[in-house]
């Protein structure tokens, strides 16, 4: 279906790396929806990893049924990178990711994230060197370049497919765009014909199954890579391997469906991170959900102080009676109060485009 260097993956659609949500969790939920085969952790400081320090280790939990794994690792000493890509070999990870994109001044400042797009020839070093010290597939993540005036992902790809990467990843915009302004979807299409045998997964905007195909039609990429739209629509995956498949949409999931997925989300929260912590993170993560439900007040008020599993589900069956004011005799949304479909930023037109950009949730990193 889709190769990545030696590994055979089932979908050509991949979760992207989201620092403080793409945790063990939410890749499990991404799972049982459907669609997606490789997904990403977030990123890892590959010294912190070899350090064995607690947070790393945490941020790689994982387990049988979150197969196959991809640690996204940032760094910029090669001979760190290089072991923590062979550590991450031997406990049974799929494939390692290097962050090559990440904006944030304290991972730039030691020529790690973004900073890498800017000196080649040292970059394509640091992943030969990791490249020749493992057999998983090594693969790279970046913006379209460090500003419009330096364009470099074309270059940077084809000088790492030279040093043995499997598959670019690209967001496109550039580092100084941060989250602005619409996905360049022709950037991309410029990184997909720079190299010559290994795929290039785009990225960026993709909220609809809709612009998924899109970014496949225009771009040429091999596969589509989604962050934020996953977290509003966990199923996004699954609607777009539907609609590549036969040429048809599937109808939004229903309501009670997004409550029985969110209700499973914070039981895998309380899982992995036991019941008092899961339910303090899992604050930030329902109102993510709570996008799609329509009139949400009530609900958002109050899910962001639940600290135990009973005090979300006295919240939720709260909200549930106080909905039923906004829908009619079988339970649906009365038509006033209905929501208006998603339209991914590239679909629209520049003005609107603007206005609805995709909200960036609030987190230990400012940009990306
Ligand atoms: C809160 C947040 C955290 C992110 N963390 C990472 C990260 O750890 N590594 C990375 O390569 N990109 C990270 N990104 C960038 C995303 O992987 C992705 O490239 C970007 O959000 C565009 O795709 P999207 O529109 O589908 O979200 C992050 C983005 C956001 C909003």
């Amino acid at each position: 279906m889709f190769r990545l260097g030696p590994l055979e993956l089932q979908s050509n659609l991949f979760l992207s790396p989201l620092a403080g949500y793409t945790n063990l969790p939410f890749r499990l939920v991404i799972r049982e929806v459907g669609g997606v085969d490789l997904c990403t952790t977030d990123l890892v400081n590959a010294r912190s990893l070899l350090e064995r320090n607690k947070k790393a280790l945490k941020l790689i939990e994982t387990n049988e049924r979150d197969r196959p794994l991809a640690v996204q690792l940032f760094g910029s000493v090669p001979a760190e990178m290089r072991d923590a890509a062979v550590d991450l070999e031997q406990r049974g990870i799929a494939s390692v990711d290097i962050n090559m994109g990440c904006p944030v001044r304290k991972v730039c400042r030691v020529g790690g994230g973004s900073a890498m797009m800017t000196e080649h020839e040292k970059t394509a070093a640091l992943v030969k060197g990791m490249v020749d010290a493992v057999k998983i597939p090594v693969t790279a993540k970046m913006r379209l370049g460090w500003d419009d005036e330096n364009i470099t992902a074309p270059d940077l790809a084809r000088a790492l497919e030279d040093a043995g990467v499997a598959a670019i990843f690209v967001h496109g915009r550039t580092r100084e765009q941060g989250f602005s302004g619409t996905v360049n979807l022709a950037g991309i299409r410029k990184v997909v014909e720079a190299v010559k045998r290994i795929p290039v997964i785009g990225n960026g905007d993709v909220t609809t199954p809709e612009a998924a195909k899109k970014m496949f039609d225009d771009t040429g990429c091999a596969g589509v890579s989604v962050g934020r739209g996953a977290f509003y629509n966990p199923w996004i995956f699954h609607q777009t391997r539907h609609l590549l498949a036969t040429g048809e949409l599937l109808p939004e999931p229903k309501f009670e469906e997004r409550i029985r997925v969110m209700c499973r989300h914070l039981d895998l929260m309380v899982e992995v991170f036991g019941e008092e912590h899961g339910c303090r993170m899992f604050r930030k993560v329902a109102p993510w959900y709570a996008k799609r439900f329509g009139p949400v007040n009530e609900f958002n008020k109050k899910v962001v102080s639940i600290g135990s599993r009973a005090e979300f589900h006295d919240v939720l069956e709260r909200y549930l009676r106080w909905r039923q004011q906004f829908c009619d005799g079988d339970g649906l949304l009365l038509p006033r109060y209905a929501l208006a479909p998603m339209v991914a930023s590239f679909m629209q037109d520049p003005a609107s485009a603007q206005r609805q950009s995709v909200p960036v949730p609030k987190g230990p990193v400012e940009v990306w």
